[in-house]
């Protein structure tokens, strides 16, 4: 049987989501801007998900406006808050480990006359507060975007924190929180946020759906025109059946049946067993509160991509980095941004947990990785060199 660990790139569809959804494929197929009964069932259907959505976050339901996912999500929120600010009103802060629906959105608002100012990251892979105080204090800023918790690492940024360093100035504050709703609590009120953006395929519901959380939506300019859909913010037909499983999947997050307690167990456990059989690694963010389902191991003296490829060949399935840059030949920018040179990230893994990932799964992982690592060290030069110049820990 292969075992999944990249549930950070994406989750396996739960049955009862999808239970919830098929109806609305073939049963119901209405559009709920339709004035007839169909309609009105699509509709009911949607109101009904707009409102678990928005049980989860604590926010009202007219919050909501449901997308395409955390990338559409990211680029309405930045484009269309920078458009409201209009160019010349002061800058935007972008910490340099975002994920590329921000980092890339912010690039081209920088190319169309926006100030964008790239906040550093520390060792431990938390955004620099004192940076962030200085920045703030030195310029006019007006609008920040810090991720809720990065998807390569699962080092959790310190939002309250952050909110209070804001406090006092008017600056309008997004998170990306694709990677923490329905894992970690949220409550959009309490920690003052002003947009934040959740993603379906991340919580066990489809891919292709997602919502921005907007606490004024006169705050957003459209990025697209079209009907009056999602206050003419997101225009086009709802996502009818994506929009009852996020909805479901919320519901289910918000009830506390994706139990993450052990994951984090199981976690640290991989971690320790990891560091007792290999040298010379590095565990990403170690010192930091992470999320319960992420590991981020740099192995030295091997390839990332080598050490994925073997245990995908004996069905443990995980991932170097993020899979939106897995495939470019980059190394990581986030591990960048932490510090780490690139002979260092090129070894990076990215161990990803559900909360249904089992002990027996883990017990397998942690042998293969070993059996793994061993072999490409055994074949690198480089190491088989230090070995002998005893340069290198064994
Ligand atoms: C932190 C973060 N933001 C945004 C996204 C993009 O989400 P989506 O696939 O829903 O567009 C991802 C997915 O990889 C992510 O991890």
């Amino acid at each position: 049987m292969t075992i999944y660990l990249d549930n950070n790139a994406t989750t396996r569809v739960a049955q009862e989501i999808l239970e919830e959804a098929l109806p609305y494929f073939h049963k119901m197929w209405g559009n709920p801007s339709s004035p007839n009964n169909q309609g009105l069932i699509a509709h009911k259907a949607t109101s009904k998900a707009r409102q678990q959505v928005a049980n989860l976050i604590n926010c009202d339901p007219e919050q909501i406006i449901f997308t395409s996912g955390a990338t559409e999500s990211n680029n309405i929120a930045l484009i269309g808050h920078a458009l409201s600010m209009g160019r010349k009103s002061g800058n935007i802060i972008i910490p340099k480990f975002e994920h590329p629906s921000v980092l890339e959105t912010s690039k081209r608002l920088s190319s169309l006359g926006f100030k964008v100012q790239y906040l550093n990251i520390t060792p431990d892979g938390v955004i620099d507060l004192n940076e962030l105080k200085s920045l703030i204090s030195q310029h006019q800023t007006n609008f920040i975007s810090v991720m809720h918790a990065n998807n390569e690492t699962g080092v959790i940024q310190p939002l309250s924190e952050i909110r209070e360093i804001l406090n006092g100035n008017d600056i309008f504050f997004h998170t990306d929180a694709a990677q923490t709703v329905g894992k970690l609590s949220i409550d959009v009120q309490k920690l003052g946020l002003d947009s934040l953006s959740l993603s379906g395929h991340k919580i066990h519901s489809f891919k292709g759906v997602g919502a921005l959380f907007i606490k004024n939506p006169n705050k957003i300019l459209p990025i697209i025109y079209g009907g009056s859909q999602e206050y003419g913010i997101r225009p086009g037909t709802l996502n009818v059946p994506g929009i009852v499983a996020l909805g479901k999947a919320c519901e289910i997050a918000s009830q506390g049946f994706f139990d993450y307690s052990k994951t984090k167990q199981l976690r640290d456990y991989l971690e320790k067993e990891i560091l007792r059989r290999l040298k010379n690694l590095a565990v990403s963010g170690v010192n930091s509160e992470r999320l319960p389902t992420t590991s981020n191991i740099c192995f030295f003296y091997t390839e990332g991509d080598a050490i994925v490829a073997n245990l995908n060949k004996n069905k443990i399935e995980v991932s170097t980095g993020s899979a939106c840059s897995s495939q470019n030949f980059n190394h990581s920018h986030v591990l960048k941004a932490m510090g780490l040179p690139p002979e260092v990230t090129i070894g990076s893994v990215r161990i990803s947990l559900a909360y249904d990932t089992s002990e027996k799964e883990i017990k397998r992982t942690i042998e293969q990785i070993e059996n793994s690592v061993n072999l490409c060290r055994e074949i690198s030069p480089i190491y088989l060199d230090l070995i002998k110049k005893k340069k290198v820990n064994t």
